[in-house]
């Protein structure tokens, strides 16, 4: 592939990090893993409990988990692949504040999502609205347990 592909994920419990893999080898994409400043425990990640901290940061769309690590050379990329698990039916805050962390003008962005059986729904046109400059932002797609040929089906997108 002749593009510059960044793949960068956030996972919790490892699931989308797994796909994330999986597209970067396909794709000859660089891997990123987004790190968490405060990793999330299962505490965090209770959904029954409405105090979690999990249940907190989706309750306020101004929450801005910090990042712990950075994308060294963010220019270097065309395309930027970003992967999460759907979390109340949208992103995980933090991918928030990956998205404003950077300057993303030019690139093309293509979010997928891993999650218990949810679509990217609303994930997408979310995401899409926060972030800065002239963005070529490709329709987010949901790949629970994607096999190689719709890996690379999907990238064509990009090709
Ligand atoms: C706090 C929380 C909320 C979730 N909300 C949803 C949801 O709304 N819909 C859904 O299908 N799955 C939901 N899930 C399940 C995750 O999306 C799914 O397990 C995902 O693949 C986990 O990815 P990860 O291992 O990369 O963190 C939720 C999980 C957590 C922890």
């Amino acid at each position: 592939m002749a593009k510059n592909i960044l793949v960068a994920v956030f996972s919790a419990s490892g699931v989308t990090k797994q796909v994330g893999e999986e597209i970067a080898r396909i794709s000859g994409g660089d891997f990123f893993q987004i790190v968490p400043k405060a990793p999330y425990t299962a505490d965090d990640l209770n959904w029954m409990n409405k105090r979690s901290r999990s249940s907190v940061e989706m309750n306020d769309p101004s929450a801005r988990p910090e990042i712990a690590n950075r994308v060294a050379d963010m220019a270097a990329y065309d395309t930027v692949i970003v992967g999460f698990p759907i979390w109340w039916g949208v992103a995980p805050r933090i991918i928030e504040t990956f998205l404003e962390s950077y300057d993303f003008s030019g690139k093309t962005i293509l979010p997928f999502c891993t999650s218990g059986g949810s679509g990217v729904g609303r994930s997408d046109t979310e995401l899409h609205k926060n972030v800065r400059g002239n963005v070529n932002w490709e329709k987010g797609i949901q790949m629970n347990r994607p096999d190689r040929a719709v890996i690379q089906k999907w990238l064509e997108t990009v090709r």
